[in-house]
């Protein structure tokens, strides 16, 4: 097989800095709790019965955590753990070189799964099902079909746009997890658990400082993390305090919600160019000048969960907290529909 089929590709690709501050064990794995809880009780389960995983499904928006994950649960199954994603397996024949190589209880991760070839779909259908691949040789009259059995192994498919899954795909998952972003209190110990770990000194105020900034992505945490770390080294002496953080996020212009550039570019767009109202997604990225598939994947759930934009029926609509932030007046109330008895008086 191909060297490259194994090279990772995510949505973000992995930063050796990634690497190095990816909890290792469950255990350091901070938050997302009820997720955790499932995937441990379905991995001791499977133990117990001496039987192999059930396919897990991870989802949520980049740098939460799926990749992580993937890594834990072959670890904690005790299972060799393969790589690849969804668009690196581009013919039915890259997939069954990849399910050929299985061992018994492999763990296969299939990273950016809502990527996959539709027809590639279909092969991994029976692949997950029955542990069976029927492919299809040769072309024209000389086309047959060999079936090939594989042995028990566990799918781990990591998406940031589960509305993309299809159903029939989705389906055959036993378990489906949805990460959702982090709280502050969860941030805060990601930041303090990778100062430890990069020898950076910081004051608690400091980490609650960067964690309240950080979009609640670990991620965009540990990434704030190291510039601020610069800041305190240059303008300070070296310690991470909140004042510090503060100063350290006001020079990347990270406000206090952690909305970056874009975000108050799309907010503005919405508010100004659009005059606040419904924008479909195309129009809106021509707009601000950033990729459609990045809006939706990054920008948009953020903007959602602050309650800044909502989305509806006839396009994203910008809510009041959007002109509070940007201070832009509010637009008038919609006009009223003609009160039909009102008129009589
Ligand atoms: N719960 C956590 N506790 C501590 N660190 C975490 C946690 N979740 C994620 N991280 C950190 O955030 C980084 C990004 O996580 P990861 O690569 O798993 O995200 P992802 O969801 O796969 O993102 P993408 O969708 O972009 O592939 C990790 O390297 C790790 O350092
Ligand atoms: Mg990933």
């Amino acid at each position: 097989m191909a060297e490259t089929f194994y090279q990772k590709t995510t949505t973000a690709p992995a930063s050796s800095f990634d690497v190095s501050l990816r909890p290792p064990a469950f255990s350091e794995f901070i938050g997302q709790e009820k997720v955790k809880e499932r995937l441990l009780l379905m991995i001791e389960a499977a133990k117990q019965r001496g039987d192999v995983l059930d396919h897990v499904l991870l989802s949520g928006p980049p740098g939460l955590g799926k990749t992580t994950l993937a890594n834990l649960i072959a670890r904690a199954a005790g299972s060799q753990l393969h790589t690849t994603s969804g668009p690196q397996i581009e013919k039915a024949g890259d997939l069954a070189g990849v399910l050929t190589n299985l061992q018994k209880g492999d763990v296969l991760f299939i990273d950016e799964i809502h990527r996959l070839h539709p027809a590639i779909e279909e092969y991994l259908y029976p692949a997950m099902e029955d542990y069976r691949l029927d492919i299809i040789i040769d072309s024209g009259p000389s086309a047959r079909s060999i079936q090939l059995n594989l042995p028990k192994f566990t799918l781990v498919g990591a998406t940031t746009r589960s509305g993309m899954l299809t159903a029939p795909l989705r389906s055959r998952f036993g378990l489906v997890n949805r990460l959702d972003y982090y709280s502050l209190e969860d941030l805060a110990k990601i930041i303090e658990r990778s100062a430890g770990l990069l020898d950076i000194a910081i004051e608690p105020a400091g980490a609650r400082e960067i964690g309240s900034r950080a979009r609640g992505t670990p991620r965009v945490a540990n990434a704030l993390l190291r510039w601020v770390r610069d800041y305190a080294q240059v303008k300070g002496d070296g310690v991470i305090t909140g004042p510090i953080a503060d100063a350290a996020l006001a020079m990347i212009e990270i406000d206090s919600d952690g909305l970056d550039e874009m975000d108050k570019r799309i907010l503005e767009a919405m508010i100004y160019k659009f005059g606040g109202n419904p924008v479909g997604l195309n129009s809106l990225a021509v707009a601000v000048g950033e990729d459609a598939a990045t809006l939706e994947e990054v920008h948009e759930p953020f903007l959602i969960m602050q309650g800044f934009i909502q989305r509806t029926p006839r396009g994203r609509l910008a809510l009041p907290a959007a002109y509070g932030k940007i201070g832009a007046p509010m637009p008038p109330p919609p006009a009223r529909p003609e009160d039909p008895q009102g008129s009589l008086f």
